[in-house]
């Protein structure tokens, strides 16, 4: 059966470095959005850049995070995670899968098999977290691939728990709210690859979306990542060198009764470079339902019904997750 699956991928799977290599001028048809979706590129509507709240990170006194580290991780992202992507596509296709729940899995766009528009991406994504269960997993080749990812995976690790004690706190709870479920979470590492696209005006590299978990952490080689304004307009992320872009996830709002909104983001493409991003996706535990802290729900009903990990992985594999987030499957109406 399993053999059955993965000759069927194999004859439909194509990559977007594949594509962008055969030099193709135009984007196949199935990666173009209707009108209403496209980017805008070139045009002044629906790209403002903004100035994001900049925050030097050193101050909160880690000695594990120290800059050099970030700047490693910096060469690190452009170098290596380069070489993985421009691998032979057989060894590639040794590692794809469309099943969501695969502890290590290569791809392109969101999934191949049930996207109706594709993204022009390709992505490695693994878990990471706790290291050692999962790092024997990771690709081989490049051959550093696992020391330096691992180690990047490590300091994103601590990261994410002091930046959720820092935003428990900002809410009023415990420092510690979240502490075992931060302890006992998981990570996922996405490594995304935005080849150089013959038609950037029409497609997209993701489409808008929040992720599911509590923190994002992100690292990127050059601009592209856009967020979504409370009027609803795109916003460009600016490109900053050696910093990460932290963005709170879905289980940041459920946990704050909405008193925190997840960033709506999605990823443009460019006909110039290739761009290549590290996004660290923190979550708590798979099977932990999440909801909203009693704290601050208060005697009100709480906005939000709980869910886990394991539930939103469920709804990504049944439901089109571009046509509804999956967090607004859980606003309750009455709030
Ligand atoms: C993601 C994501 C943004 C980027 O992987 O969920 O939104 O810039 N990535 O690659
Ligand atoms: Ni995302």
């Amino acid at each position: 059966m399993e053999e059955t699956m993965k000759s069927l991928l194999d004859d439909s799977f194509e990559s977007a470095m594949t594509l962008t290599n055969s030099g193709a001028p135009q984007v196949p048809d199935r990666y173009v959005l209707p009108p209403s979706q496209r980017p805008a590129l070139g045009s002044s509507l629906g790209t403002i850049e903004t100035t994001l709240p900049i925050i030097d990170l050193s101050l909160l006194h880690e000695p594990l995070l120290r800059s050099s580290v970030v700047r490693d991780i910096n060469m690190a992202c452009k170098e290596f995670a380069t070489q993985f992507f421009d691998l032979p596509v057989e060894e590639k296709m040794l590692l794809v899968s469309a099943d969501v729940h695969q502890p290590v899995r290569y791809g392109t766009s969101l999934n191949h098999s049930t996207d109706r528009v594709h993204y022009w991406r390709d992505f490695i994504k693994h878990y990471s977290y706790p290291l050692l269960k999962w790092i024997d997993m990771w690709p081989s080749n490049p051959p550093c691939y696992k020391e330096k990812v691992g180690k990047y995976a490590e300091a994103t690790h601590v990261l994410h728990k002091q930046l959720i004690e820092a935003i428990s706190e900002s809410l009023g709870l415990e420092k510690n709210y979240l502490q075992e479920q931060t302890e006992e979470g998981s990570q996922v590492m996405a490594v995304n690859c935005y080849p150089a696209c013959p038609e950037p005006e029409i497609t997209l590299g993701m489409p808008p979306h929040s992720d599911f978990g509590s923190l994002t952490i992100l690292l990127q080689s050059s601009q592209g990542l856009q967020i979504m304004d409370s009027s609803k307009d795109w916003i460009r992320v600016p490109y900053i060198e050696g910093s990460l872009i932290v963005q709170l996830g879905d289980q940041v709002e459920v946990m704050s009764n909405g008193i925190y909104k997840s960033v709506i983001h999605r990823v443009t493409v460019n006909k110039d470079y290739k761009r290549l991003s590290f996004a660290s996706l923190h979550s708590l535990p798979l099977q932990k339902k999440i909801s909203p802290a009693p704290e601050l729900v208060g005697n009100n009903a709480p906005a939000y019904g709980e869910f886990s990990f394991n539930d939103f992985l469920d709804y990504i594999s049944n439901n089109d997750c571009v046509q509804q987030r999956f967090i607004d499957t859980l606003k309750k109406s009455n709030s």
